[in-house]
């Protein structure tokens, strides 16, 4: 169920006695690396409790409609916006009647029209309930209204709660889990660990000066953002910049270049791949100043010491990870990068001309020549986010073929 990490799950629950089952549901989304957020009928919560399922999604749960508390949190448009898929299960006859006649009378049936998000129903009740006429012409009704967009799941027939015998019981949540699952592609990075180092780092001269360089992060973060999206689990490390956090990435921040080693190699063991496209400084400030230095010579000198390779020294792990570098160059691009592939031991180099000002450092855009040992490749101009996206696509490429 790896195409289930890092989505957004809304599940909507409706009052009947397999809503117990929901719970383990929550489970199974939450072990696959989905976020959940449930929705609740108040029909629901006579058969389970809010608390429940809050403990178990790590989030408040939703059930009012006209609430301006949960308003002003989530409200019905945004929970619509944020789903990646809207299950609902289980789906009582009440229920399928009111989605079929287009109601939005409760939270649940409201967000159902707001949402684009794809619908998974897994109905569940009596089977004389199941089998009436009108719950049948409504839920074509559905299938008519919504065409690929809904996946009907179940029910199953034999023994119900109330002791009948047919068809009407909701399926086992691993076949409901299973069927969203199937709602989405798997990503060419899915169930792997990607850390990423990003940004600049600073080091401190004293208490309110530093030495850094002019990366923004942007190239950074767009390759987090690719990653997530390819289905990874998403760590960056990143130095101080002015880009908002991005959205289902752990973000850690780090100022100098000995934070970022300390901060990488605590990932090491569950990282599968390294991708270090920080600037980090190469050199610090040998003692930094305790209190401001107060300006009175002509010259001051700074004593620096070099700072230690963090791309080198996570690749010379015996739990070195799937290790991608970058190279900012303003001469022999080739040369240089080529050079660095082999001391730090990298399985794949990506090299950047920092000479010109629409690439490289601080722009939207970039290009980018990528070495590894027997190829390479180019990328010509395009967004930072485009090329990030073709990036991650050579790197899940390389490591596919590494692992054959
Ligand atoms: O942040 P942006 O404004 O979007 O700009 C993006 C970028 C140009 C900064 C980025 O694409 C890039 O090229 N990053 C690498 C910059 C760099 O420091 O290059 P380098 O040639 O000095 O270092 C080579 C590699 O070693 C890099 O992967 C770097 O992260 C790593 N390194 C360097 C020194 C050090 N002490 N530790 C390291 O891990």
């Amino acid at each position: 169920m790896q195409q289930l990490c890092n989505r957004r799950i809304l599940l909507g629950i409706s009052g009947g006695i397999a809503a117990y089952k929901s719970a383990e549901l929550v489970r199974l989304f939450k072990r696959a690396g989905a976020d959940v957020r449930v929705i609740m009928t108040q029909g629901a919560m006579e058969f389970i409790t809010p608390l429940t399922l809050q403990a178990l999604s790590g989030n408040p749960v939703h059930h009012a409609l006209l609430d301006s508390e949960a308003e002003a949190g989530m409200g019905h448009i945004e929970l619509a916006k944020w789903a990646d898929v809207l299950v609902i299960a289980p789906a009582s006859a009440n229920l399928l009647a009111r989605l079929a006649q287009g109601m939005g009378n409760d939270l649940l049936t409201t967000v159902c029209l707001a949402t684009e998000a794809p619908l998974c129903i897994a109905p569940a009740m009596n089977q004389a309930m199941w089998r009436d006429p009108m719950t049948q012409a409504n839920l074509k009704r559905l299938q008519d209204a919504h065409g690929k967009n809904l996946t009907l799941v179940g029910p199953n027939a034999g023994e119900q709660a109330c002791g009948d015998v047919g068809p009407g019981r909701m399926v086992e949540p691993e076949q409901i889990a299973q069927a969203t699952a199937n709602l989405f592609e798997t990503g060419l990075l899915a169930g792997l660990h990607v850390v990423l180092t990003a940004g600049p780092t600073r080091e401190a001269i004293d208490p309110v000066r530093y030495i850094s360089n002019h990366s923004s992060g942007k190239m950074g973060y767009a390759l987090a953002e690719a990653a997530r999206d390819a289905g990874a689990k998403v760590m960056l490390i990143s130095g101080p910049v002015n880009l908002p956090a991005p959205d289902r990435i752990e973000l850690v921040p780090v100022n100098s270049a000995l934070d970022m080693l300390a901060a990488s190699m605590a990932t090491l063991g569950k990282c599968d791949v390294f991708i270090a496209s920080a600037a980090v400084a190469d050199y610090r400030v040998v003692q930094a100043a305790d209190h401001k230095i107060k300006k009175s010579d002509d010259d001051i000198h700074l004593s620096l010491t070099k700072n230690p390779d963090i791309v080198a020294t996570v690749a010379a792990h015996t739990e070195r990870p799937f290790t991608v570098g970058f190279a900012a160059e303003t001469q022999n691009l080739e040369q240089y990068a080529r050079n660095k592939l082999v001391q730090k031991n990298l399985d794949i180099i990506v090299a950047n001309d920092v000479s010109k000002s629409h690439i490289g450092f601080n722009s939207d855009d970039n290009a980018a020549k990528v070495f590894w040992v027997d190829g390479q490749r180019q990328f010509d101009v395009m967004s930072k986010r485009q090329l990030a996206k073709q990036l991650i696509k050579l790197i899940a490429g390389q490591i596919n073929s590494k692992n054959k």
